[in-house]
């Protein structure tokens, strides 16, 4: 529906068309994916001229509260770089398999930690890094292949990707994004005026045809997750890794961007496409391992990329509070840390599986071999959504994950404790997929 038929526009110069769009954003008014009038529509409702409008979706554009994709028109974005309104409740009783957060179960106790701690005082003017924190990280990546470099500690991994990119791309840039990907990359992506140039995925991660076709578009990145794929739950074997350097040879100067945002929890080897790279940044988090409110990343890169991050990380936050660092130093010190990491792992793996079992016993069709998430292909994402929500079970549409690629829905499995819950959700999807019976008529 074209928004005039419920919020009208107005202003009679840019700025305050665009404060009225945003006004209507911010205010729930306009939602993400509605799209706006046409320029010549807006312009003919406003009485002004169509350059007038265009200017003003073009300010829209470059501050990312809406994307414009061809014959889609202009639509505010899926999310749009203002306060989050609070999602409306569910019913009681409803499984939330929408988050995308670990098992809460399944983090380290953190009051311990922070009991044994004892920090110093810091000032400004020392060092960014924690020593301690930094040679964890070093043995950790080194143990999974990353090629040597040196580490920024940044705010969690889209920080990382947020640094990396501002360090190289320039507004109007081209980056190769997975699709289906990580909505909030899209949203980044628009809020730093970069455009995306989707590559597909499969359970194997990206294709490496695709990623050919896409990097024939002269991006200036590559932002990749090489396992824990959110959403399809794909991870790099070691065929797809190699054939996908390959294809990065013939484009020395991309720089490869990789998301490990679940780390050791990932349930899949690590395999980078970053060696033998000019520029490259590895971002390991510790969000889904030890949990998203450490808001802690490290950042191993080509000595120049890293440097523009900490440069610019020190204009801005200055660097990552130790307090915080000395606390993802001590957990990872900690062999119990270790032992729960991969009792972590084992779990979501069980339960990835125990899903896409019980949803084949079903005759349905979905993978999640790496991660918390399990993907499965559908027709009509927003039918299913609702009929699963009716049945008690809240489920991600595909819809934002995706620029090109088929409707599907995500289903995180972190909290799917229990096998008969995985049995219970694979027949109410099998219900809401069936075709709807016709009664005959008397
Ligand atoms: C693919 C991907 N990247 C990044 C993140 C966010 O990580 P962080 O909390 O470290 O910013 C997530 C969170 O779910 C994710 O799925």
């Amino acid at each position: 529906m074209n928004v005039l038929a419920r919020y009208q526009v107005t202003g009679r110069h840019a700025q305050e068309i665009v404060a009225s769009v945003e006004a209507a954003v911010h205010a729930g008014q306009l939602a993400p994916g509605d799209a706006l009038p046409t320029v010549r529509e807006l312009a003919a409702e406003l009485e002004v001229s169509p350059g007038t409008v265009a200017a003003a979706y073009a300010a829209l554009r470059r501050r990312g509260l809406v994307v414009t994709a061809g014959r889609r028109g202009t639509r505010v974005s899926g999310r749009p770089p203002l306060p989050a309104r609070p999602a409306p409740p569910r019913r009681a009783g409803t499984h939330d398999l929408v988050s995308g957060n670990p098992d809460p179960e399944l983090l380290p106790a953190i009051g311990p930690v922070l009991a044994g701690l004892a920090p110093g005082v810091r000032l400004y003017g020392e060092s960014p890094n924690l020593p301690a924190l930094v040679d964890l990280a070093h043995a950790q990546l080194d143990e999974d292949g990353v090629p040597a470099g040196p580490i920024a500690v940044v705010s969690g991994a889209l920080d990382g990707i947020e640094r990396a990119l501002a360090a190289h791309a320039r507004p109007g840039d081209k980056v190769a994004v997975e699709d289906p990907g990580y909505p909030p990359v899209f949203d980044l992506l628009a809020a730093l005026g970069l455009a995306p140039e989707p590559v597909r995925v499969d359970r194997g991660g990206p294709l490496p045809d695709a990623l050919d076709r896409a990097l024939a578009a002269r991006p200036v990145a590559l932002v990749a997750t090489p396992r824990a794929q959110n959403p399809t739950g794909a991870a790099l074997g070691a065929g797809r890794a190699t054939e996908l350097a390959r294809v990065l040879d013939h484009h020395p100067d991309v720089l490869v961007i990789e998301d490990d945002h679940a780390g050791q929890v990932a349930g899949a080897p690590y395999r980078t496409l970053a060696a033998g790279r000019r520029h490259w940044a590895v971002v390991r988090s510790v969000s889904k391992a030890l949990g998203p409110d450490l808001r802690l990343a490290v950042l191993r890169g080509d000595q120049d990329t890293v440097d523009r991050v900490e440069g610019r990380q020190l204009l801005g936050p200055g660097w990552v509070s130790h307090l915080l660092q000395a606390t993802v130093a001590a957990l990872w010190a900690d062999p119990a840390t270790t032992r729960l990491l991969e009792r972590a792992a084992r779990a979501y793996a069980d339960r990835r599986s125990a899903l896409v079992a019980a949803l084949a016993r079903h005759g349905i069709g979905g993978h999640g071999d790496s991660g918390l998430n399990v993907w499965i292909p559908v027709k009509e994402e927003a039918r299913t959504t609702a009929a699963l929500l009716d049945a008690g079970w809240a489920v991600a549409a595909g819809e934002p994950y995706r620029l090109r690629s088929a409707p599907a829905l995500r289903v995180t499995v972190a909290t799917l404790r229990d096998r008969d819950e995985a049995e219970q959700l694979a027949a109410a999807l099998a219900a809401a997929l069936a075709p709807t019976r016709q009664t005959r008529p008397a």
